[in-house]
């Protein structure tokens, strides 16, 4: 039976009545349906709509709904946000009639307990349900994307342990720039993946309040407790707003946006480890686990993974606008176009947790050639800047040591040697508070030293970054595993 046809003279168009439908996609929602359908039913009961025997029977059809196709709803109560469960695609649950999963829900019902199963809808409407399903899946999806980046971050902290007084060259307009530690380097995304954590944090905050009891638009027409539902869900209390909580879809737009974000910092990472790992940069080697050959070139690997890291950041960004232009533009509350919002938001989270268990399998597998990278940092003037602060160091105004230097540097070019192959007498030709130091501080370690700053290259403060970052990094694990356990 269809949820709304009594008013209706004829039938729908057959080909309009497939077209609108969601259960092909919306079906994925089945275990936050059947909680939120759970703390319904307790509502209705201390309401005074079922009995006590009604609601059993009601609670016990829900959970035989969640076993048979294997939701994780085993009690349909909270539904658990545990690393695994949550993003769950019940692709298995097939029903060719269900318009979407509220209706499929309530037919499955009604085959298990009979009529009875028709009482679980009173009071309610599909479009608090279907806001407090997608709140429920953004929550869950936040809380395993964090607990993967507390890998991704691991994996790159140890890496920049490992890399020890590693240096390389930093780039800025792709150019080499100055020497930093190769740690300092690989603890630059760590700042990236950490902030990306935090933001979706932020977000899940914002999310988590309790759509159900807003009815279609103006509130439930029974007196049902939205504290005790809220509570069930382990949301931290009801949304404010009927109107608003019925049309709201910002927490999927932040969330979705966040992602952006994240997968945006990793296509800047894939794009650097694809140029490192060119046989002109040479600084990576691609773990043959993840690289693919040539079908046609036998001498070929290629670094598929990280393309295809940087490929699907498209994908997601995409999604994130798809979502917005749905929004764009629509009246208060809800609108049929809301449904189109659910498949770029489901695109966004699966195609954002798929990529981050392999970047972090990557990451502690690829090799580094710290040699090749020790050289590079060597060359290409990149102690220019630390020769002229030298002079500065010595009294000589900053514009004037770096004319100096650069007219060194042109003596050099001419030259094809670097700034230490120059002789004293040239350099002091250049300017008289050149002496022999000079030389000293042109060394890569001399180099590196002189960024003593917090947040600089100098080996101690890498250090201090690194055991920082490990602390971050602890307390993320901490706090994930916290949501999971909640
Ligand atoms: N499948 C619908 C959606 O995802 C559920 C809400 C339907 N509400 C309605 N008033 N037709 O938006």
């Amino acid at each position: 039976m269809k949820m709304w046809s009594g008013r209706f003279r004829q039938p729908l168009d057959a080909q309009f009545e497939r077209w609108q439908r969601s259960f092909e996609f919306d079906r994925r929602l089945l275990s936050y349906e059947l909680a939120a359908s759970g703390a319904h039913a307790r509502a209705l009961k201390d309401a005074g709509v079922l009995s006590a025997d009604e609601l059993i029977s009601i609670l016990e059809g829900l959970q035989q709904i969640g076993v048979s196709h294997n939701q994780v709803s085993q009690k349909t109560r909270a539904p658990s946000t545990s690393s695994g469960q949550a993003m769950e695609h019940p692709t298995e649950v097939v029903d060719d009639d269900a318009e979407d999963v509220h209706h499929f829900v309530e037919k499955q019902l009604v085959v298990r307990i009979g009529e009875l199963g028709y009482k679980l809808h009173s009071g309610r409407s599909r479009n608090e349900q279907i806001a407090t399903d997608l709140r429920l899946h953004v929550r869950a999806a936040i809380d395993e994307l964090r607990k993967s980046l507390a890998e991704v971050c691991g994996a790159f902290t140890d890496r920049a342990d490992q890399a020890g007084s590693a240096a390389m060259p930093a780039y800025t307009h792709l150019q080499h720039a100055e020497p930093v530690l190769v740690a300092h380097w690989l603890l630059a995304y760590v700042e990236m993946f950490l902030r990306d954590a935090e933001r979706l944090a932020d977000c899940r905050k914002r999310l988590n309040l309790c759509p159900l009891g807003s009815g279609a638009v103006a509130g439930a027409t029974l007196p049902l407790d939205r504290n005790l539902m809220a509570e069930e869900l382990e949301f931290a209390g009801p949304t404010a707003n009927s109107v608003d909580a019925t049309s709201d879809r910002d927490f999927m737009l932040e969330f979705a946006n966040a992602l952006s974000l994240l997968s945006l910092h990793l296509s800047r990472w894939a794009e650097e480890m694809i140029i490192f790992s060119t046989q002109e940069f040479g600084f990576v080697q691609l773990p043959e686990a993840y690289s693919t050959g040539s079908s046609a070139m036998p001498q070929k690997k290629n670094p598929d993974l990280l393309e295809l890291v940087r490929g699907k950041t498209g994908r997601v960004i995409g999604n994130a606008t798809a979502l917005t232009m749905t929004l764009k533009g629509l009246p208060l509350a809800y609108n049929k176009d809301l449904q189109e919002t659910q498949e770029p938001l489901f695109d966004a989270a699966n195609t954002a947790l798929g990529l981050l268990p392999l970047v972090a399998g990557f990451m502690k597998t690829v090799e580094f050639d710290y040699a090749r990278m020790n050289e590079a940092a060597q060359s290409g003037f990149m102690n220019a800047w630390a020769g002229a602060t030298y002079l500065v160091c010595r009294g000589v105004p900053s514009r004037l040591a770096h004319e100096q230097i650069g007219k060194a540097v042109k003596l050099c070019l001419e030259k094809h040697c670097e700034l230490q192959d120059l002789g004293i007498e040239d350099l002091q030709a250049l300017h008289p508070a050149f002496d022999e130091g000079f030389y000293d501080c042109l060394k890569p370690a001399a180099v590196l030293a002189i960024h003593d700053v917090v947040g600089g290259t100098a080996p101690a403060r890498v250090k201090q970054g690194i055991a920082a970052a490990r602390k971050k990094v602890e307390a993320l694990r901490e706090e994930v595993n916290f949501h999971a356990h909640a």
